[in-house]
């Protein structure tokens, strides 16, 4: 091969590889990284990414520089010359990706072997996934609608579910993991970065699938501390809002919720007026253990959940209500 083909060769190349590394540097492909296991698995994206771009680039060259040097000429019916394929081509390259491929293969096994070492002194949380909410118990027995970890420490997540099959997915950890009614699964999360992150289901579950969120708080240790003591503190009546997980659908002020799934509970009043049901808490009681008896307009029958009544136990009901009665304008 001539030294001026060599270089059009790697032009061409050099070219392709640059385009390639631009798409994959400046479009934000991941979301950050907020724990050791993402880190890890980041890093098998990326050296994956690599060595796809090398292997893009030099395909690409090929295929270029066949295109300038050796198309048909307008005028040209003659049949080309007959070959007879290349052994020492053929060889290498099938023993390069055989190479690269085993490289990522080993990588893989190794990050997928570090990132289910929980270490010896785990904090243990049970995940129960049910249409269409998320439900984390902690060592001390206390249930929450969403889940609180401390940065820094091992977290084993033990996954299951009540009814169908759901799988729980923070972006920012990169993990994902089936809950499965009648099995547990394990997930290990060591949190790095304060903040608070999406909980979303990612398993077509039912009518509520898409709606089915909650969310992550990252806390420091002391943080941690004082919340496996007193809880998320404030008043019984918010601790059931916050342990059956009301803020992942509902807007209310007073317990700083955000959710936009359900009707905003800061305008109960107005609510229950248009409803015309009776009095303001009789009102809310039948609204959380019957929620198909009054549907509010604009919003969809069946997807808050049936559960309450059975979930939540009638002296909680009771703080819950009142909790919502006293809260709403
Ligand atoms: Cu639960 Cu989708």
């Amino acid at each position: 091969m001539r030294r001026g083909s060599v270089l059009q060769l790697v032009g061409l190349g050099a070219v392709a590889a640059a385009i390639t590394t631009a798409v994959a540097l400046l479009i934000p492909w991941l979301p950050v990284s907020a724990s050791k296991e993402s880190t890890r698995i980041h890093f098998v994206y990326w050296f994956t990414t690599v060595i796809a771009i090398v292997v893009f680039a030099a395909v690409v060259a090929v295929l270029a520089y066949s295109v300038i040097h050796f198309r048909a000429r307008p005028d040209d019916d003659s049949d080309g010359p007959p070959t007879h394929g290349h052994t020492t081509l053929e060889i290498v390259w099938t023993a390069i990706p055989a190479v690269l491929v085993t490289a990522i293969s080993i990588v893989s096994a190794v990050v997928l072997a570090q990132n289910s070492r929980a270490g010896s002194t785990p904090l243990v949380v049970q995940v129960t996934a049910q249409q269409f909410a998320w439900e984390f118990t902690y060592p001390n027995g206390k249930r929450y609608g969403y889940l609180t970890l401390p940065k820094g420490r091992h977290v084993k997540l033990e996954i299951t579910a009540k009814d169908v099959i759901h799988s729980f997915w923070v972006p920012e950890f990169s993990q994902k993991q089936d809950a499965v009614p009648g099995q547990t699964n394990t997930l290990v999360i060591t949190p790095t970065r304060l903040g608070t992150f999406p909980v979303i289901c990612t398993e077509l579950c039912g009518l509520g699938h898409a709606l089915m969120r909650s969310h992550a708080d990252v806390v420091t240790t002391a943080k941690f501390a004082d919340f496996m003591k007193h809880g998320a503190g404030g008043s019984p009546g918010l601790a059931v809002f916050q342990e059956n997980g009301c803020g992942s659908c509902h807007t209310f002020r007073p317990a700083a919720a955000t959710g936009k799934v359900g009707p905003d509970l800061d305008g109960l009043k107005a609510s229950a007026a248009k409803a015309n049901r009776g009095p303001l808490d009789k009102f809310i009681e039948e609204s959380i253990v019957d929620p198909s008896a009054y549907v509010a307009p604009g919003f969809p029958d069946g997807v808050m959940p049936h559960i309450y009544k059975q979930q939540i136990q009638p002296g909680q009901l009771q703080q819950l209500v009142q909790y919502l009665s006293k809260g709403a304008k």
